[in-house]
């Protein structure tokens, strides 16, 4: 029971939990497509033993030839279209990936017996949360195009499990940060702007508030989802961390020795959610689940990583200048 197929394993979490995989002695077969946010030196670390396929999720084809050939044990489903403000520009690939795609992998799964299939999904599907958090049985409110093709494919796993009785599990992850993040997304976004002394965009007044939650920890929780969670069950994996964007932003400039006359208020972002917030409760009674990370020492680990890998930060904003022009506009 310890061959285990990664979709998405070339992504930022995905590496992350494919690193903890061998680690643990499982034996790896990663399938990505290595999109824009792909990148297979992610993977270095978790050693030759790990075996890569470069197939895209939506050929049916490829995805049961590679299923035929690894015959896996488990399958945790990491691959997808993850930025919210891409899926704001345009949807489509959204739903490809992370709808057919997820649809392509549950049938590979039936046909092959898999005896576990992981889906990871997000806080997002239940969408913004004035107070208090949301339990695993909070109704789905998604808003963006990214997060309404997320809890489609929740949705579709859990209709697999009733209706073909796969053995399936849902992770509903918060806001993850640290090493190797694709610097599109918050965090790495800030720490490349500071380190070069360029303005700092924040979306409308950064009141907005994430539920911040170390990879490390997340791929924990992930493994112990993996490992015992309840069949059919989905498990909110968090860190009770919640931040307002503004003073994330505030903590790494002062981490990195930089001004805050940095920060530039741009426009915000359309539909964009206030607040997320999600109960590990279940988790944690359940699975023995507790993140390890505080935030000062999970920003610290970052703040660091990108500085000593400066060469790889820039080397993926040089694609990202002219996508940057059409998300931050003027307030
Ligand atoms: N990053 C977060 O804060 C967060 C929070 C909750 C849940 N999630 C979920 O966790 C998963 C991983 O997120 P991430 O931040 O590591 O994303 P990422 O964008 O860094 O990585 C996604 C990976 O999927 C691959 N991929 C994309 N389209 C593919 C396709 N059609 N076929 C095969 N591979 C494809 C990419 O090449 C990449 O390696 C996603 O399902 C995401 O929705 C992320």
């Amino acid at each position: 029971m310890n061959k285990l197929l990664v979709t998405g394993g070339a992504g930022f979490i995905g590496s992350e939990f494919v690193r903890q995989a061998v680690h643990k002695g499982y034996t790896v077969d990663v399938v990505d497509s290595i999109s824009y946010a792909g990148d297979k030196a992610r993977l270095k670390a978790a050693g030759a033993g790990v075996k890569f396929h470069k197939i895209n999720i939506t050929q049916a084809a490829a995805v049961n030839a590679v299923f035929h050939a690894i015959r896996p044990d488990k399958v945790v489903h990491f691959a997808a279209e993850t930025h919210v403000d891409r899926s704001i520009l345009d949807g489509q690939v959204f739903l490809k990936t992370n709808i057919l795609g997820t649809q392509i992998l549950l049938e590979a799964a039936r046909a092959h017996g898999v005896k576990k299939f992981v889906h990871i999904s997000t806080d997002e599907v239940y969408g913004d949360v004035a107070e208090g958090s949301s339990v695993e049985s909070s109704p789905f409110l998604p808003n963006s195009p990214y997060s309404v093709s997320k809890a489609s494919a929740d949705q579709l796993v859990s209709a697999y499990a009733r209706t073909y009785k796969l053995p399936v599990n849902i992770v509903r992850a918060s806001n993850n940060y640290g090493p190797w993040q694709y610097p599109e997304k918050l965090i790495p976004v800030v720490i490349y702007k500071a380190l070069n002394n360029e303005k700092v965009p924040v979306y409308a007044k950064g009141l907005n508030v994430r539920e911040w939650l170390f990879v490390a920890d997340c791929c924990h929780g992930v493994m112990a989802v993996l490992e015992k969670g309840r069949v059919g069950e989905a498990y909110n994996i968090s860190s009770g961390i919640h931040r307002r964007n503004i003073d994330v932003v505030k903590a790494i400039l002062k981490a990195l020795k930089r001004p805050q006359s940095l920060i530039e208020f741009v426009a915000d972002r359309p539909g964009h959610d206030f607040r997320y917030s999600i109960s590990c409760e279940k988790a944690r009674q359940e699975l023995g689940y507790v993140p390890a990370y505080d935030f000062e020492r999970g920003l610290a680990e970052t703040v660091a990583w990108y500085s000593d890998n400066r060469a790889w930060l820039d080397l993926k904003v040089k694609y990202l200048k002219d996508y940057w022009t059409k998300v931050y506009k003027k307030a």
